[in-house]
């Protein structure tokens, strides 16, 4: 694992953009795994500035996301479909035919899952996953649990999870109890990983990550596995590191 420090919320999110810009200038025709949540929103701010400044291109760019909530129609305000048409894909030149977000609209969770698998491994693979972390060290909704997890799967939040993510809904209750998320093998089977955090409430889960034990206790921790993972992080969130 590289870590980067960055020195803030801004630095981190102008430092991962650069490193996707990178790849996408580096082959157009890129794929990209992206995340949602609120930290890698500069960065996707950040890749808006540079496109719309006629630095970067996403004609040719697909995207896969990690997960999406159960039971949330793709217009849903609540849904990643949504999160990502605007905090990115409305914004910039890629073809809507070329991004992709798990089904949660689709109640049969093995077809809604498996087809999402297939889709993913017919394009070979991210050659960047952009990743958060949660407070409790879950990539995608891969939560703390006794093993890794495999394919796309459904899962069943945490509550530390739920309460987490409740900040961006009216009440609690209203936050999902389940999502479709990639799993662990196939976060791990893209080409680079890189890994974005901010903040004080991330600093435990960003030292288990990466100098904890490799434990599915702290699914983030795998990540210690992959040959080509960068971790780009700010003070708040690297002061147990
Ligand atoms: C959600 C998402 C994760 C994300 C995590 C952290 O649970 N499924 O992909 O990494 O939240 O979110 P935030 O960046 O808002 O702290």
């Amino acid at each position: 694992m590289k870590i980067l420090r960055a020195k803030d919320y801004a630095d981190m999110s102008r430092k991962a953009a650069n490193i996707i810009s990178a790849q996408i200038i580096l082959r157009p025709d890129c794929v990209l795994g992206l995340a949602t949540g609120s930290t890698p929103v500069g960065t996707y701010q950040q890749l808006i500035e540079w496109y719309q400044k006629g630095d970067l291109d996403f004609a040719q760019v697909s995207t896969y996301n990690l997960d999406e909530y159960r039971g949330l129609s793709h217009d849903d305000s609540q849904s990643y479909h949504h999160f990502m048409r605007e905090n990115l894909f409305d914004h910039v030149n890629i073809d809507a035919a070329h991004t992709h977000v798990p089904d949660g609209s689709n109640p049969d969770a093995d077809a809604a899952c498996s087809a999402y698998d297939q889709a993913v491994a017919a394009v070979g693979y991210p050659d960047l996953q952009l990743l958060g972390i949660g407070n409790n060290g879950h990539i995608g909704f891969n939560e703390p649990d006794d093993h890794f997890s495999k394919g796309t799967h459904c899962v069943d939040l945490t509550e530390s999870t739920i309460q987490a993510n409740s900040r961006l809904f009216a009440h609690a209750d209203d936050v999902p109890r389940q999502a479709y998320t990639m799993g662990t093998q196939t976060i791990m089977a893209a080409r680079q990983i890189l890994v974005i955090a901010s903040g004080k409430k991330k600093a435990q889960a960003v030292y288990d990550m990466c100098y904890g034990p490799v434990t599915p206790a702290c699914p983030a921790s795998i990540l210690q596995l992959h040959t080509n993972c960068v971790v780009v992080a700010d003070e708040a969130a690297l002061t147990m590191c």
